[in-house]
């Protein structure tokens, strides 16, 4: 269970301030499948990193398992993987294997476990052909591929993603759709940040929406579609944000 109670993140650029996050709360059950949505710069990605110990509120709190943010990031961090967009955290001079093997002995798994997890990540994947290259050879799907292998070499019960798709072909993006499913059936608690609403509409059972550091709804995503009466995901989040500003005017 992720508990998001009243955060708000302020950012200091120079010597203006900036608000990324406004008293967001909204709680995530085990298993739920949450799909974040939201324009650039709405704060998807400080939302993720606040949830994943890397900032801290600058008021309210996060609890992950019982666990605060802020007091007990360890707990957390065991727990949890999680893949920002565009930083894969791998190191280029490394093989793939390599790679897996160094993010392996970071969680203390056994070099037993290490190797069976690395095999049934390769073939989950199809990267067995070039686990043994190194990183800083490959493109950018393959990259992609190998990050997300890393976000889950510990098998952890919460995953966090960060526009996990950018940059990923038709068939690594089906592998990833294929890969929550499995997470899900797995009993995972996933969260990741879209801006592909067929994404969100086939993989999630929940939608966070947040605007200009709001979060505009929380909720089933079927709930969602009655309410608005319509199943467009697209439309239903133009209307939304388009209301928001109203609110934001008025
Ligand atoms: N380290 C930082 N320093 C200053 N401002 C920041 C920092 N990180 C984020 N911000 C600001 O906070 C706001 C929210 O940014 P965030 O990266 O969370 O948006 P996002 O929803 O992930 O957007 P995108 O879809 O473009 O990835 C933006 O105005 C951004 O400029
Ligand atoms: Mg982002």
């Amino acid at each position: 269970m992720i508990e998001i109670n009243e955060v708000t993140k302020k950012f200091q650029d120079k010597k203006k301030s900036i608000t990324a996050l406004k008293h967001v709360s909204f709680t995530i059950g085990k298993g739920d499948t949450v799909g974040l949505l939201g324009e650039n710069g709405a704060g998807k990605t400080t939302l993720l990193r606040t949830i994943a110990t890397l900032l801290e509120p600058t008021d309210g709190s996060v609890k992950v398992g019982g666990y605060d943010t802020v007091k007990n990031p360890d707990q957390i961090k065991r727990k949890i993987g999680v893949l920002f967009g565009g930083e894969t955290g791998l190191y280029d001079r490394l093989t793939a294997k390599e790679n897996l093997e160094y993010f392996a002995s970071l969680y203390g798994m056994s070099k037993h476990d290490t190797k069976v997890r690395i095999d049934e990540l390769a073939r989950m994947f199809g990267m067995r052909d070039y686990l043994g290259r190194k990183v800083g050879g490959f493109s950018k799907g393959m990259r992609q591929k190998v990050a997300i292998a890393r976000t889950l070499i510990h098998d952890p019960e919460i995953i966090l993603f960060d526009e996990p798709t950018t940059g990923l072909d038709i068939t690594s993006s089906n592998v990833f759709r294929q890969l929550v499913h499995q997470l899900k059936r797995d009993g995972k608690t996933i969260i990741f940040s879209s801006h592909i609403m067929e994404e969100v509409t086939m993989l999630c059972d929940k939608v966070a929406m947040v605007h200009k550091g709001e979060l505009v709804y929380h909720g089933q995503l079927e709930d969602l579609y009655a309410q608005e009466n319509s199943r467009d995901l697209n439309f239903i989040f133009m209307s939304k944000l388009v209301r928001g500003d109203e609110y934001h005017a008025s």
